[in-house]
Formats: C-alpha cells, sequence, structure tokens
C-alpha cells in the first residue's frame, strides 16, 4: 500500500484567483503593463510589447494573422476576453475545440486561446507535424492543479490494492494534465468534458461496478446524481489524507469515488445569489454550469456546458431573462450579443478566470510575431509514451459522442 502523508498545499493558481476581480468598467483590455499590476505570475515577455495601447495591439495583430494565413489557426476557448475571441478561427467549449483540434490538419500552427491542459490536448490531438502554442505559459488551471500526477499515483495504487484489479475505472474531466488522461488510457477508463460526462460516466459503468472521477469533485457528483447513484454511494478522496480519508469499507461500498478538486470560479455561485436573483425577477431562468457545487446545480432550471448555455441564451425568445452561473466573460459576450433579452452574472462581483485572463492580446501578438519571423515560441509538447496513452482515453471520449 502507497503511504504519504502530505501537508495540504493549495496551488498557487487558486491563491491568486480574486487577482482579476474588477468592476465591469474595468474589464477592457489596457496595455499589458498596466494589467501587470496585478500580483499573479506572468510569463516574461519581450519588453515591446508592454505598452502597446489595445488599439495599436489590435491593428498589429490583425496585420500579423494576415501575413500568416491559413498555416495557422486560432482556437479559443468562450472563457477568452473579448480582445482576443475575435480572432478565434473556431470557438467553443473544450469538447468542441478539442474536436477541431483533430479536424484541422491543414494548419502547421495551433495558437490555443485558453488554458494549458486545453493547449495540451489540442497537441495530443493533432496530426504529427502540427505545433501547438499557448500565448502565455502560466495560463494553467487551479481545478488542473488540485491532481499533481504523484497524489494520483498513489491514490491508484492504493485503489487497485483495496479493491482489486478492474474493481475501478478512471475517467478524468479535460481539466487535468495530460498524465492522468495516460493513466484513464492504460486503465481503460476515459476522458469527459462537460458536455459528455453523463454518457462517459454512464459508459464507465458498463466497464466496471466502481468509477474513479477526477479531478472535479462537483462535476462528477451531479454527473452521478443525474445518473441515479445516490449520495451514500459516493466518497471524496483527499489527496492528503491516508486512503483519501476513506476506510477500506467505505471504498468497497462506494460506486463513485470522487477527486477532492473544484473550479475556482463556479464554486463561488450559491443558492443565496439564485434566491436574490428570482425574487428581483420572478420569471428568470437560472442555467449554471455543472462544475457548480451541487446544492446550486439543484436550484437551477438548467445545467450544461458552456456552449449549451451559450446555445440556449442564443435561441431563447426575445424578452426572456437569464441569471448564469458561468465566467463572466462568456456572459458579458451573452449579453452583448443578445440585446433584447435580459442576462446576467448570478456573482454580483466581476471574477474572470484568472488563468484565462492571462491571455492578453499582447501575447497573442508575440505568438503572431514570432511565426511570421519562422519562430514558434511557447510550443506545447508531451512525452511520447504519455500521448500514446492519454490519445487512448480521449479517442475513447471522442467515440462516445
Ligand atoms: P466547458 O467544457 O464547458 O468548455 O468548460 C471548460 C471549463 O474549464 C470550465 O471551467
Amino acid at each position: 500500500m502507497a503511504v504519504t502523508s502530505r501537508r495540504p498545499i493549495v496551488p498557487i493558481t487558486e491563491l491568486e484567483h480574486s487577482a482579476f476581480c474588477k468592476t465591469e468598467d474595468q474589464l477592457p483590455s489596457k496595455s499589458l503593463a498596466e494589467e501587470m499590476v496585478v500580483n499573479v505570475r506572468w510569463q516574461r515577455i519581450p519588453p515591446e510589447y508592454l505598452h502597446f495601447s489595445p488599439e495599436e495591439l489590435d491593428r498589429r495583430i490583425g496585420e500579423s494573422r494576415e501575413k500568416l494565413g491559413s498555416s495557422v489557426t486560432i482556437l479559443g476557448h468562450h472563457y477568452q476576453r473579448e480582445e482576443v475571441i475575435k480572432y478565434a478561427d473556431f470557438q467553443g467549449d473544450s469538447f468542441l475545440l478539442s474536436r477541431e483540434a483533430a479536424n484541422r490538419p491543414e494548419a502547421d500552427h495551433i495558437i490555443f486561446c485558453g488554458v494549458h491542459f486545453m493547449a495540451e490536448t489540442a497537441c495530443i490531438l493533432a496530426a504529427p507535424h502540427q505545433k501547438v502554442v499557448l500565448p502565455n505559459i502560466t495560463a494553467g488551471c487551479s481545478m488542473a492543479d488540485m491532481a499533481p500526477m504523484e497524489d494520483v499515483d498513489d491514490a491508484w495504487a492504493d485503489l487497485t490494492e483495496v479493491l482489486g484489479p478492474g474493481g475501478i475505472l478512471p475517467v478524468t474531466y479535460m481539466n487535468s494534465i495530460a498524465g492522468i488522461k495516460a493513466l484513464c488510457g492504460r486503465n481503460g477508463g476515459a476522458v469527459c468534458t462537460s458536455s459528455n460526462a453523463k454518457a462517459v460516466v454512464e459508459w464507465a459503468f458498463t466497464q466496471s461496478e466502481r468509477v474513479l472521477f477526477l479531478p472535479d469533485q462537483h462535476l462528477g457528483r451531479n454527473t452521478a446524481l443525474e445518473l441515479g447513484v445516490p449520495l451514500d454511494e459516493m466518497v471524496v478522496w483527499n489527496p492528503f489524507r491516508q486512503m483519501g480519508g476513506n476506510t477500506p469499507e467505505q471504498l468497497r461500498k462506494a460506486k463513485m469515488v470522487l477527486w477532492q478538486g473544484h473550479c475556482s470560479v463556479h464554486t463561488r455561485f450559491t443558492t443565496g445569489q439564485i434566491d436574490s436573483a428570482r425574487a428581483l425577477h420572478p420569471d428568470i431562468n437560472i442555467i449554471v454550469h455543472p462544475e457548480c457545487p451541487m446544492e446550486t446545480v439543484q436550484a437551477a432550471d438548467m445545467v450544461g456546458s458552456t456552449e449549451f448555455i451559450r446555445e440556449k441564451i442564443n435561441s431563447a425568445p426575445a424578452g426572456s431573462k437569464w441569471g448564469v452561473g458561468t465566467e463572466v466573460s462568456l456572459v458579458n459576450r451573452l449579453a452583448i450579443n443578445n440585446p433584447d433579452k435580459t442576462i446576467f452574472c448570478l456573482d454580483p462581483v466581476t471574477c474572470p478566470c484568472s488563468t484565462m485572463y492571462r491571455i492578453h492580446p499582447a501575447y497573442l501578438l508575440w505568438m503572431l510575431d514570432g511565426l511570421v519571423a519562422g519562430t514558434v515560441i511557447n510550443q506545447i509538447t508531451v512525452p511520447d509514451d504519455i500521448m500514446r496513452d492519454s490519445r487512448i482515453a480521449l479517442e475513447r471520449m471522442l467515440s462516445l459522442k
């Protein structure tokens, strides 16, 4: 049995989470030098990029983008800020973006405007000749950082020892490092995203009587509840405690073992915010992301991925009202694109995802200028063995939807 005892470590990305909380009128981009006063880790960038105004950046990005033509594709996640997403050749949720990365072999370079695990996934699914770059290498994910490989390997060793080979199947949310996806691939498991978690977990229960769900306990719990697994058949795996804080008996009884991770953005959404929104607008629709806590999801009218939220609101009738529980950059974009509807973020404090927000337009320009000059900056690579095994888990996911 693997025996480890560690002191709880809060990922730096989690500590940095509220760094960009601001008022609505502070949201539009400023020069990078002005934004860098915020206390987070920023990747160093050549000094000439620090002082370009937003207008100058916009003009230069357009020019460099044009020079590169179809040799480059820019993929953008819905949480990217407006000044960046406007340059995306394709925007989507993490499922659609992973599929798109696999479907665009004509581009030699993919600039991934999102966070590290997304660029890593694009690299795993892209053709061998394609190079994937992440504009700011410090754009990580606090949830992914809550499941370091060493802790997951220990947990897997403990679980296999208690439950026997095949006694539990690993399923990881896309928001995890490639090594965890590879562990899933090697052990019959799969990756899921918030748009297909139900289908993947349902499939997983046809393969094994138990599922280890990493690293988001909330998505795992919400999904299992939807599939009819009762709460008393779920346990949480706390990586800082022996056996995850469970007895062997509790593990044997459980159907779902939930890694103790969470999203710093979505755990801000509460039932109190939903009550206030309903008190103010009795006819409001509450729509939230499944990374929100169980109580919040259960108090909402609808739950789904960023793409689901976007589609629902875009296709809703004029005059409809929406209180949204997801990242504010997407909510603001929906509000701008649907002026005939009332749309607002349930969280009264404007807190963009602090890692997504680090893709400042200056970093995008730096990537493009590098490619114009024949230099690939910030290329994301994955070791061959991890690439092979994680691709198995990703392809299992892609074949399920
Ligand atoms: P989607 O799968 O809905 O794109 O969500 C990704 C994410 O990281 C949410 O925090």
